[in-house]
C-alpha cells in the first residue's frame, strides 16, 4: 500500500512514502531548478568540438558555488563529479574526463543543485558541431517523449500514464525506452519515492496528487533498450553501442496539472535547430 505524507512532517530519508510538498517547498525547488536551468543555458554556447567534459564539470561546480548551491552528485554514493556527461552511446552517468568533444557528437549534460536544502535536477542534449540526421532525430524524439510524459501529469492519473505516453511515442518513432533507470521523487532528497518509469501502462504506478515533486527523465535509444554499466561502476552504455539520448525536467503536481520547474528562461531546453552534415 502506498502512503502519502506532508513533507514538513517527513523524516529526511526515503521511506517509500510519497512526500506531499507545500508552497514553501515549491518555492525552494523552483529556485534550485532555475539555477540548474541557468547553468544548462550558460553551457549551450560553450559546447563545441575540442571542449573537454572535465571543463564542463568545472563550469558546473563554479557556477553552483558562485550562486550558493552545491552540486548534488558531488560525493553522492561515491560519485566524484559535479555533473554527468553522457556522449553518444553512453546512456547516463558518464563521468567527466579530459577527452575532447568531437564534431558530430551528441552529449547529455545532467546537473542537480542543492540550494537552501532544495534539489533541482535537469538534463538536456547538446549538439557538438554538425550532426547526422539520425542523431538530430534521436534528440528530437527524446525531447518529445519527455514532453509527452509531462502532458500526462495531473492529479488522479497514475504515474504509469507518464510511462505509457513516453513508450508509445518512442516506439511509434522506432526507438526504444531504457528500462534500467527511472525518474524519481525529488525535493528535500536527491532520489526519493516514487520511481517514475518511462514505460508501462496508465493503470500502473501510484496516483498523482497535488504537492508531489518528481523528475521525468526518459533515456531513448536508436537501437535496442539494453544497457551495461562499465567497470568504473557508473558509465551506462547501450549494449549494442547504438546512440542514446536523454532529457530531464523536475516537475511539481498542481491542482490542474503540473509546474515544470527546470524550464529554460531562454527557451534553450529544446533540441532546436542544429547545424547538420
Ligand atoms: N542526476 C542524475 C539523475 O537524474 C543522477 C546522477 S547520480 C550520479 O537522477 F551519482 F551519477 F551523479
Ligand atoms: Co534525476
Ligand atoms: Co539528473
Amino acid at each position: 500500500m502506498v502512503t502519502y505524507l506532508e513533507a514538513a512532517n517527513a523524516p529526511l530519508k526515503n521511506t517509500g512514502q510519497i512526500k506531499l510538498y507545500g508552497d514553501d517547498a515549491f518555492a525552494g525547488v523552483r529556485l534550485a531548478s532555475r539555477l540548474v536551468a541557468d547553468c544548462l543555458d550558460a553551457l549551450a554556447p560553450m559546447v563545441v568540438p575540442g571542449l573537454t567534459t572535465a571543463a564542463i564539470d568545472r563550469f558546473v561546480f563554479e557556477f553552483g558555488m558562485d550562486h550558493g548551491a552545491l552540486p548534488a552528485t558531488l560525493n553522492y554514493r561515491g560519485y566524484r563529479k559535479s555533473s554527468c556527461t553522457s556522449i553518444n552511446h553512453v546512456v547516463c552517468h558518464g563521468i567527466p574526463d579530459e577527452k575532447p568533444l568531437r564534431d558530430g557528437d551528441i552529449i547529455n549534460i545532467d546537473v542537480t543543485y542543492i540550494l537552501d536544502g532544495w534539489h533541482g535536477d535537469s538534463s538536456r542534449m547538446y549538439p557538438v558541431g554538425a550532426l547526422k540526421r539520425a542523431s538530430e532525430r534521436l534528440c528530437e524524439v527524446t525531447y518529445e517523449c519527455l514532453m509527452a510524459g509531462i502532458a500526462a501529469v495531473r492529479p488522479g492519473n497514475r504515474t504509469g500514464a507518464i510511462g505509457a505516453a513516453i513508450q508509445a511515442h518512442a516506439e511509434k518513432e522506432r526507438c526504444s525506452v531504457v528500462r534500467d533507470f527511472c525518474g524519481h521523487g525529488v525535493g528535500l532528497l536527491f532520489h526519493d519515492a516514487p520511481n517514475i518509469l518511462h514505460y508501462g501502462s496508465p493503470s500502473e504506478g501510484v496516483e498523482m496528487r497535488p504537492g508531489m515533486i518528481f523528475t521525468i527523465e526518459p533515456m531513448i535509444n536508436l537501437g535496442r533498450p539494453h544497457v551495461k554499466v562499465l567497470s568504473d561502476g557508473w558509465t551506462a552504455v547501450t549494449r549494442d553501442r547504438s546512440l542514446s539520448a536523454q532529457y530531464e525536467h523536475t516537475i511539481g503536481v498542481t491542482e490542474t496539472g503540473c509546474e515544470v520547474f527546470t524550464l529554460s528562461p531562454k527557451d534553450l531546453d529544446t533540441p532546436g535547430i542544429t547545424p547538420r552534415i
